[in-house]
């Protein structure tokens, strides 16, 4: 069988790691050949691809980011490419396609499906925001490095009786943001699903330093809201490819806390640090996993499904069911980490 993979939407840690054991299970166990195509749904539609035999694929699994690149595509040119889902494929000679990627990828590749082409999925995203799975890989690694920072941030803002707000990855979800506020013991942690008030964030700053505390740490997500009535503030407009664009809620809210206690308060923006570099070994692991599960599942003609931990066990979920809702942070999940604030 001839195989195309792709990686698509924003990179993630543990993208390689996945097209790494793609090759193995499918050239070492069926005798397949893989297609890696490049730049994700660009590549498809342009032709571009190359083979990835065992030597390609030597070395990757530590590696950040992805070999294979990745690229958006405008709406109008993506509808176009699925319409003509079967001549692409002819074009590159492949049987079935694994496609690895986010929400956006998900809803590619179940209107590539849709359209006749046999497409197997993996989700990845830092944002752990995909429904139908437990866990998506590339979240650990995140939760890592935001986890480290406010570790750094707190002896630093410690030394000089600080705030410090850290903004966070999250559009739309708080995972990251909730899971390092926990794992970093964040005073503050302030995600989409909870609209926040200026004034108890305050409160809260005001009476850690009134017990003798001299520092604080607010864990922002970067699509995070004020609740209505309280502080204004406008998220961003949409990018070239109609995406809300986020970003500015960590400095603003450093500036007010700044100004209603008259206390020195900094913004930091994690940023695409959190996407970059290494995957943990937890990310790797799963990673490899979902790899092999998308080539049995190629080989058992499970198209239009994708990869999914349930507990300790991979699983193949319907795509449709996927991206049918955002996996947003629950109540309970908040409760417990407000115990701990
Ligand atoms: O979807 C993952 C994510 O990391 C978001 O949390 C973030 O807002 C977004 O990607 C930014 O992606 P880019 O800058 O590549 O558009």
């Amino acid at each position: 069988m001839r195989i195309g993979v792709l990686t698509s939407g924003g990179d993630c840690p543990g993208l390689n790691a996945v097209i790494r054991s793609v090759v193995h299970r499918a050239v070492t166990e069926h005798g397949d050949t893989v297609i890696g195509i490049e730049d994700g749904f660009l590549g498809l539609v342009e032709g571009r691809a190359r083979p990835l035999g065992l030597d390609a694929v030597t070395g990757i699994l530590t590696r950040g980011g992805t070999i294979l690149g990745s690229a958006r595509v405008a709406r109008e040119r993506m509808r176009d490419a699925v319409g003509r889902a079967g001549e692409l494929a002819s074009a590159l000679g492949i049987d079935a396609l694994i496609t690895i990627g986010g929400e956006g990828t998900l809803t590619a590749a179940r209107l590539f499906s849709e359209a006749g082409l046999p497409v197997v999925a993996v989700p990845k995203t830092i944002d752990n925001d995909i429904d139908a799975t437990d866990v998506t890989f590339g979240h650990d690694t995140a939760v890592w490095v935001a986890t480290e920072a406010i570790d750094r941030l707190k002896t630093t803002a410690e030394s000089h009786q600080r705030v410090m707000v850290l903004e966070l990855m999250g559009r739309h979800t708080g995972w990251i943001t909730l899971h390092a506020g926990m794992a970093g013991g964040a005073h503050g942690i302030l995600i989409p699903e909870r609209p926040f008030d200026v004034e108890a964030v305050c409160c809260m700053v005001e009476e850690r330093f009134s017990r003798g505390k001299k520092f604080a740490i607010v864990a922002v997500a970067e699509g995070a809201q004020p609740a209505p009535g309280t502080m204004r503030f406008q998220h961003g407009g949409t990018d070239a490819f109609g995406h809300q664009t986020f970003g500015g809620i960590g400095p603003r809210l450093a500036g007010e806390i700044a100004q209603w206690l008259n206390k020195e308060s900094k913004p930091v923006i994690l940023g695409h640090v959190q996407r970059g570099g290494t995957p943990t070994a937890q990310d790797r692991v799963l990673a490899t996993r979902f790899g092999w599960h998308a080539v049995e599942a190629v080989h058992a003609g499970a198209f239009g499904h994708m990869t999914a931990l349930r507990g300790t066990t991979i699983r193949l979920a319907p795509i449709a069911e996927a991206v049918a809702h955002l996996k947003t942070v629950p109540e309970s999940r908040w409760t417990e980490a407000e115990a701990v604030l």
